[in-house]
């Protein structure tokens, strides 16, 4: 997992982290890529003490002690949001925390007690890329109160491509012996592109239209760690957007074909 180790990006975390910090943000609300819902329902973590989901490949003392807390009266608000939006939105009270959220909140918040409350939406399984777009539309206008929007996925997270052999014989998952295949710097590039040569609801239209790019298959054989990119773009991609930068922060690759690329929409100000 790469931010079970020191990367490039685990340090853009720590960056951002800092940044809300000193700038007073009062919430996050964040998406990832593990948590889905079925039929229409969307799920809002609303579990006072969750705990933490394990994660495979990364030492359980990197996370087991960092204290998770959640953001219930912004959890309450989110749903209500939703709910006034016209979405099937429901508290989860049970919801554990998963790696795909936990390790970069303990990438933002190393000293732990400088943690800012977190609210989790889920995915819906039945992943349609605009209905996350919606979720993200939803509660943009939080952005307007100190609160951060984040989405935790993958722009290239392919399991099935990956070459785990690496892993499984040294356990060095950022080891690149040989170049990722074409097809995963081709679609890295083309969701490079669509954040960051778009504003607006370009970039909605953008990010949401890559999930029928002829190699998104290839690049995700499941969709769910692109689905938060979906929820981003829509949170970032309104009129009031236009103009405002998208930026490239950093990225790693990982098992060979697989890359963790990190953006941010829009600016602090
Ligand atoms: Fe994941």
């Amino acid at each position: 997992m790469m931010l079970g180790e020191d990367t490039e990006p685990a340090a853009v975390w720590k960056a951002v982290g800092d940044e809300a910090l000193r700038r007073g943000i009062r919430s996050i609300v964040m998406m990832g890529a593990h948590w889905e819902t079925l039929g229409n329902r969307i799920e809002v973590a609303m579990n006072p003490n969750p705990g933490k989901n394990p994660v495979a490949y990364v030492a359980p003392e990197k996370y087991e002690n960092f204290k998770l807390t959640a953001d219930l009266p912004m959890g309450t608000r989110v749903i209500g949001m939703l709910r006034e939006a016209g979405l099937d939105a429901h508290a989860n009270a049970t919801f554990d925390f998963i790696h795909d959220t936990y390790l970069v909140l303990i990438r933002m918040f190393p000293e732990q007690k400088t943690n800012i409350p977190v609210v989790i939406i889920s995915a819906n399984a039945r992943m349609d890329p605009h209905l996350h777009a919606r979720i993200g539309t939803t509660v943009r206008p939080l952005r307007y109160e100190d609160v951060l929007v984040v989405g935790s996925g993958g722009a290239v997270h392919n399991l099935y491509r990956n070459n785990w052999m690496q892993m499984v014989l040294w356990r060095d998952n950022l080891a690149m012996p040989f170049p990722p295949q074409d097809c995963m710097l081709a679609f890295r590039q083309a969701v490079h592109d669509a954040f960051t040569m778009n504003t607006g609801p370009g970039v909605r239209r953008a990010v949401t239209r890559l999930m029928k790019h002829p190699l998104f298959r290839e690049a995700h054989g499941t969709d769910e760690h692109f689905i938060p990119a979906c929820f981003v773009a829509g949170a970032a991609g309104d009129k009031e957007d236009e103009g405002e930068p998208n930026t490239f922060l950093a990225e790693c690759w990982e098992l060979v074909n697989m890359a963790n690329s990190q953006f941010q929409l829009g600016s602090w100000e």
